[in-house]
């Protein structure tokens, strides 16, 4: 299977959005990955609705968005009407996550969990065919710029063991502090999708680091 590339935008420049959500259809990626924080369950807050019904009308790719919400079951409609193709939770954010999940799929998205490093994978076993996508956060959500946690590779490896013994579909992807440096052990691990943020967009060649994360994460 091909491995996928996801620009976080919220390292574009958003000032110049539109500019950098064009470079993005341009290039090489394949998701459009949307980082939502209310500043309760993160530290931080980024944009909200307004701003992603905006980067939706010209965005060409699959979007994926990234709830660093609490209670995010009160706004699950509210992302589908937004155009989100992918609306990933965070495990710690959902009391009933088995009821979430079905919630976003019956809104015609698919449904994605994301944990924090300190969340262990194994908590996922007993929903992960519910589950089409899990994010495993590879720095502490909540902000861009970051550094990459070692301990990410062995997460990787240990869901990717879940997802085949319970012959699951589930992607896996890596969010926070991805590089060239590191792209192709996550890759090895059982990555499917590679979130980066400033990788691409601090870069002086967006695109050409976009087709170079591409080049090595498919090496
Ligand atoms: C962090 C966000 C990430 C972030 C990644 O809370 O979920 O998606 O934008 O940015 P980099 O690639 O700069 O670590
Ligand atoms: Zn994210």
């Amino acid at each position: 299977m091909e491995k996928l590339i996801a620009p976080s935008i919220l390292a574009a420049d958003f000032a110049n959005l539109q500019r950098d959500i064009e470079m993005v259809n341009e290039s090489d990626a394949d998701w459009f990955h949307i980082d939502i924080m209310d500043g309760v369950f993160v530290p931080n807050i980024s944009f909200g609705m307004p701003v992603l019904e905006a980067i939706n009308r010209h965005a060409g790719k699959v979007i994926d968005v990234h709830l660093m919400i609490v209670d995010p079951d009160r706004y699950i409609k509210t992302f589908a009407e937004l155009g989100a193709d992918i609306l990933t939770v965070h495990y710690e954010a959902c009391t009933h996550l088995h009821r979430t999940l079905q919630a976003i799929k019956a809104e015609g998205m698919r449904a994605g969990v994301a944990i924090n490093p300190h969340t262990n994978v194994a908590l996922l076993e007993d929903v992960i065919n519910d589950i089409d996508l899990v994010c495993i956060m590879s720095v502490n959500p909540g902000f861009g710029g970051q550094s990459f946690i070692e301990n990410t590779y062995k997460k990787t490896r240990q869901l990717k063991e879940i997802i085949l013994d319970n012959n699951a579909a589930t992607q896996i992807e890596i969010d926070g502090g991805v590089t060239d440096k590191n792209a192709k052990q996550l890759v090895e691990a059982g990555a499917d999708v590679l979130v980066a943020g400033s990788f691409v967009f601090k870069s002086a060649t967006p695109k050409e680091t976009v087709k170079e994360l591409k080049e090595i994460a498919n090496s």
